[in-house]
């Protein structure tokens, strides 16, 4: 394995940031993981584990080891009738993976179609999208621990895996680095189309087909219908540096929620079990008169409030900026702290 030193991250995660790493490594095998991080000359330096840097945000070069998944295998463990698990690489490109899924009538991970980064990010962020949450298709994740140096299997149910959570991302953070994840897929329908407009989408594409030989048609339209929202909601990462949606929706008491929506009624909100209720960060943004503005090269995608953009030649630091003057305003004018959902180093 070679390890590379002072390497430019620009073209290495999704906000295209011009900062570096001291080091860098990409593992195909557990092996290799384990040989470079038993290598001395790294023992004392920050380690970083990186996908496809698509939830990050640098605000300044790094001083330490990055090291990368291109553990890239899938396997079908077990299949049947009804459903098939599989185990995927942490290295493979999740979108490429998704595809593969949908070509093969695997269901379950379509409405989660053209989401950035890749396999081994879906059980540390629980990645989501249209109703559907990687926690909702994880059996287990397989993970290397650095305490250890040894690989161990964790079942999903052990993860805490919430809304664009997981301990992976809390008290295991520097612990488990990921390396394959089981994924139960149905053979058989069982689409989720409730969320938003994904519904009249399909329906403008012709709509669902009936019985089970159309099941790989309808997964097809499906994940096409989510690539078409999407994109017109989201920017490319490639054409405009982002990470995604930077702030996640926060979530009130019910009681509290009433309150707040005596003063500001149209404030979109969905009901959570135990008397919660979550709410639309970008509407309350858009609120604020932030959706389209910029701060120096920082700015907010005119069609998406909850994404920060990079206009070009930003530095981390104005990005940062840019989200501390939105989360105060939002704080001044509803009283709640919005939280990035991306990671800030
Ligand atoms: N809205 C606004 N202004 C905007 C955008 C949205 O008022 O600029 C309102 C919409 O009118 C709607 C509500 O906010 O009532 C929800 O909008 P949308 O369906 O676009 O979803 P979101 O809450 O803004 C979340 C995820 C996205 C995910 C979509 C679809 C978070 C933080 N973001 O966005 O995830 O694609 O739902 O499921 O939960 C990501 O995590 O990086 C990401 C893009």
């Amino acid at each position: 394995m070679i390890v590379q030193e002072q390497v430019c991250l620009k073209d290495k995660h999704s906000f295209h940031l011009n900062v570096s790493a001291r080091y860098w490594a990409e593992y195909q095998t557990t092996d290799e993981l384990r040989e470079v991080l038993q290598d001395k000359r790294f023992a004392k330096l920050p380690v970083l584990p990186l996908g496809g840097g698509c939830n990050l945000l640098f605000t300044q070069d790094f001083p330490g080891l990055i090291i990368k998944s291109a553990i890239s295998s899938l396997e079908v463990v077990h299949e049947n009738e009804e459903e098939v698990l599989l185990r995927a690489g942490s290295g493979l490109d999740w979108d490429q993976f998704v595809e593969t899924c949908v070509s093969q009538a695997w269901g379950g991970i379509e409405n989660l179609s053209g989401i950035p980064g890749l396999t081994g990010a879906s059980p540390i962020q629980n990645i989501g999208a249209y109703g559907v949450e990687a926690k909702d298709v994880i059996q287990a994740v397989e993970v290397f621990d650095r305490q250890t140096l040894d690989s161990l299997v964790l079942p999903v149910e052990e993860c805490g895996l919430a809304y664009r959570n997981s301990r992976f991302k809390q008290e295991w953070k520097d612990r488990y680095i990921v390396c394959y994840i089981s994924y139960r897929l149905n053979k058989k329908p069982a689409y989720r189309l409730d969320y938003g407009n994904l519904k009249e989408a399909l329906i403008s594409k012709g709509g669902l087909q009936q019985g089970p030989e159309a099941h790989h048609g309808n997964l097809s339209l499906i994940r096409r219908a989510v690539l078409d929202i999407r994109s017109s909601k989201l920017p490319d990462p490639d054409v405009l540096g982002n990470a995604g949606s930077f702030f996640k929706n926060p979530e009130l008491e019910t009681a509290a929620f009433a309150l707040l929506a005596e003063r500001f009624p149209e404030l979109p909100h969905w009901e959570l079990p135990n008397n919660k209720v979550k709410l639309s960060a970008a509407w309350m943004i858009e609120y604020c008169g932030w959706k389209g503005k910029s701060s120096g090269r920082a700015g907010v995608y005119p069609k998406q409030a909850l994404v920060l953009v990079n206009l070009g030649a930003a530095r981390g630091e104005e990005i940062y900026g840019l989200y501390k003057q939105i989360a105060a305003d939002v704080f001044s004018t509803f009283g709640i702290r919005l939280q990035a959902e991306v990671v800030i180093l």
